[in-house]
């Protein structure tokens, strides 16, 4: 039997779009990207994860000789906001990511690994939370739930029967 699941995204045209909450967490994304570390690929990614409980946490991309020792800006910022929190729900992550020589169109989307991680805090916390990518030309895709990212996630059910 074939079966279908709907995955859907929303596409702004700039971060005027966004509410004002949104812009803020664009803004720290931004200022988080400027400070990554990433003189490998010269590619800068920032990002800003906000808590139900309301605090805000950001990271960026940090590169290294030995390649694989590197994490993506995604991953540092939830990283540290649970590793403070670890019981408080996510609300919001807003991305977003320039190359050192062009500029693109459309937002850069989350590698797999962030969307698995993505996808296991969700679960754990059983909520859904929104996922703002954001492109330096102005463009800006959102998604309501880690779901939409990685459809069919591995979850740590599937470790038992
Ligand atoms: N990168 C991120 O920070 N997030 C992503 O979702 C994709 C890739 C970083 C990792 C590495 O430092 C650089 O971008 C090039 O892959």
């Amino acid at each position: 039997m074939k079966k279908k699941i709907e995955i859907s995204y929303q596409e702004l045209e700039s971060r005027n779009e966004l509410g004002i909450e949104d812009q803020k967490l664009l803004s720290l994304a931004e200022d988080a990207r400027e400070k990554a570390y990433s003189p490998y690929s010269g590619f800068r990614v920032g990002a800003a994860v906000k808590l139900a409980n309301g605090e805000v946490f950001t990271g960026n991309n940090q590169e290294n000789s030995s390649f694989p020792a590197g994490i993506c800006a995604e991953r540092t910022a939830l990283f540290a906001a649970k590793a403070s929190h670890p019981d408080a729900e996510i609300e919001c992550i807003v991305i977003t990511a320039s190359g050192s020589d062009y500029v693109q169109e459309n937002p850069v989307t989350p590698c797999g690994i962030c969307r698995q991680v993505f996808s296991e805090y969700e679960h754990k916390q059983d909520k859904p939370f929104r996922i703002v990518l954001a492109s330096v030309k102005g463009k800006i895709f959102t998604y309501d739930s880690a779901s939409h990212l990685l459809p069919f996630s591995f979850y740590a059910t599937h470790l038992k029967e």
